[in-house]
């Protein structure tokens, strides 16, 4: 077995594609194989390192060169306190040595149609998913970058959760919104590569086609239980859907979709500049 199947193997198990006689490419074999980290040590990430991961997150593909992401470091200790205070399930949040917030700023380029004298209007669905995607790809190059240096990180779209609090904490004006945060350290414990859905279920050739999808998370609910099985005590919303005899990822999936999640953040985005039109 080369190096890439057993990266394959151990993300997807899916008996798939695993690269053949690919030549060895460090950032794949790295990307295959990452994780997302929750605990840190106490050690601090050099100044130097972070000014640079941010400098390569901002090197990311941004729609239309319009460069719609900014990124803010909440270093300050009481905002990072009051940020921690509002999810007190989630201490990482609190607790990560280092922590950014990825916005998407649709209000850079609205000033800019307003500094030039042009008539932009940038809190429509397309400047808002725009600036989405900007975030996030800025996000995910710094995930890689981090990891690459060694360091843990972790996405937190929680914060959405308590929008309002969180853009009054971060005095975020209009047109400008959170992504996500992004937890950050060196990690403590080994962590775990999580199993992904097989490809058969997330990729397409020419046409879409997921017929086959019910048999896919059938064989991917085993496999995965095999691996990380979810104790009785930690199924979800038991009361409303009953203890599960077999409680596999979708069923788990399933239930947390059917509670919605994130109903503050419509409302705020409509009151602070975006009409969606
Ligand atoms: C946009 C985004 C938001 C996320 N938000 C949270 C979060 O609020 N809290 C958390 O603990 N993990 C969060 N995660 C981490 C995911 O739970 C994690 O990526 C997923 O379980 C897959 O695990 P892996 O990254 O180790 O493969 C987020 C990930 C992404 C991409």
């Amino acid at each position: 077995m080369t190096d890439y199947a057993s990266a394959i193997e151990r993300r997807f198990g899916d008996g798939g594609p695993s690269g053949g006689n690919t030549a060895d490419n460090e950032l794949i074999h790295r990307v295959l194989s990452r994780k997302t980290v929750r605990r840190y040590s106490d050690a601090v990430p050099d100044e130097n390192l972070l000014d640079l991961l941010v400098g390569a997150a901002l090197s990311a593909s941004a729609k239309s060169d319009f460069q719609q992401a900014s990124i803010l470091r909440i270093s300050d200790p009481a905002k990072r306190a009051a940020i921690g205070a509002l999810f007190p399930s989630m201490p990482w949040i609190g607790l990560s040595p280092v922590f950014f917030v990825f916005l998407g700023d649709a209000r850079r380029l609205q000033r800019i149609g307003e500094l030039r004298g042009k008539p932009v209007r940038n809190g429509t669905l397309e400047g808002f998913f725009n600036a989405s995607i900007d975030a996030a790809l800025a996000m995910q190059t710094m995930i890689l970058c981090a990891e690459s240096a060694g360091l843990g990180v972790c996405p937190i779209s929680v914060i959405r959760n308590e929008i309002d609090k969180v853009a009054a904490i971060l005095e975020l004006p209009d047109l400008v919104f959170p992504v996500a945060g992004l937890c950050l350290g060196y990690p403590q414990g080994d962590g775990f590569v999580s199993l992904r859905l097989p490809r058969a279920a997330t990729t397409h050739r020419d046409s879409y086609d997921d017929s086959g999808l019910p048999t896919a998370l059938d064989d991917y609910d085993r496999r995965r239980d095999a691996r990380h099985s979810v104790p009785k005590e930690q199924q979800r919303s038991n009361a409303e859907f009953g203890e599960a005899s077999f409680y596999g990822w979708s069923e788990d999936k399933a239930r947390q979709a059917a509670k919605a999640e994130g109903a503050a953040f419509p409302p705020y985005l409509k009151k602070h500049g975006f009409t969606f039109d």
